[in-house]
């Protein structure tokens, strides 16, 4: 559903409600959330779907139902999480964007987190109290979250290069907690293994990967779909 075409508002993101004011639309916070994806490059018409993704090995294979059941299942009442590990390549980003389109589509408000952008966003505006809330709070208390490539400056080659920063403990570790707590659904994105996760920070990784349940994809090491394209068919 966009706000173009609601059947609600009208397009005008505004409706009556029972006592005669204007409230805003449903349609309203799902056109904020894809105008947000915009904002980091992202543009949910364009983006891959999951029915592009191919199940060429048994990972990807298992990769691709476990994303198809996921828009499924979906519902605001379920918050099982989603991890998607491995090294780059796998199509993380990809089913995890096509995931959140699909949500989109539901009319779910989903937003998108790319892990290194946002945290230089946070860092860059702790200072300005309101601003910094305003974009704290859209990823504490969005419906549904995807944080992508977490813990991305961590990794090289498979391997752990850095452990947690003063920077993710002040501005990611609220994010996580609140969603945790209020149990939120977030869809996660990571060149960590469970792991190397646990070795970051094991109470931590955890409740994120209790809050998982089975919904955890392993990526193994032929699954870059860039050196496979040419020797695999569906
Ligand atoms: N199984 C697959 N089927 C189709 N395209 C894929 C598959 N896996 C990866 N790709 C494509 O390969 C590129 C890299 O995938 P990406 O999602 O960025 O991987 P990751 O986030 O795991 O590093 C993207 O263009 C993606 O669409
Ligand atoms: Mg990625
Ligand atoms: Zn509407």
């Amino acid at each position: 559903m966009s706000t173009s075409n609601c059947t609600k508002c009208g397009g005008t993101t505004w409706v009556l409600n029972e006592y005669g004011s204007y409230k805003r639309c449903e349609c309203y916070e799902v056109s904020k959330a894809k105008e947000l994806w915009g904002n980091y490059g992202v543009d949910p018409k364009e983006i891959k779907k999951i029915n592009t993704y191919k199940g060429y090995n048994q990972d990807t294979k298992i990769a691709k139902k476990m994303a198809i059941d996921y828009v499924y299942n979906f519902s605001l009442k379920d918050s099982t999480w989603l991890l998607l590990t491995g090294k780059h390549g796998g199509g993380k980003t990809h089913l995890s964007i096509g995931i959140g389109a699909a949500l989109l589509d539901k009319g779910i408000p989903v937003v998108y987190m790319p892990y290194i952008e946002s945290m230089w966003e946070l860092k860059a505006n702790a200072m300005d109290n309101e601003y910094y809330l305003k974009i704290i709070n859209r990823f504490k208390k969005a419906k549904v979250l995807i944080i992508d490539d977490l813990f991305k400056d961590k990794v090289a080659n498979g391997k752990l290069i850095a452990g947690i920063t003063d920077t993710d403990i002040k501005h990611f570790y609220p994010i996580l907690n609140y969603r945790i707590l209020n149990n939120l659904q977030t869809i996660i994105s990571t060149e960590c293994t469970p792991e190397m996760l646990i070795s970051l920070d094991e109470a931590l990784a955890g409740r994120m990967i209790y809050s998982c349940k089975k919904n955890i994809v392993k990526f193994s090491e032929n699954c870059d779909y860039r050196l496979k394209e040419y020797e695999c068919g569906d």
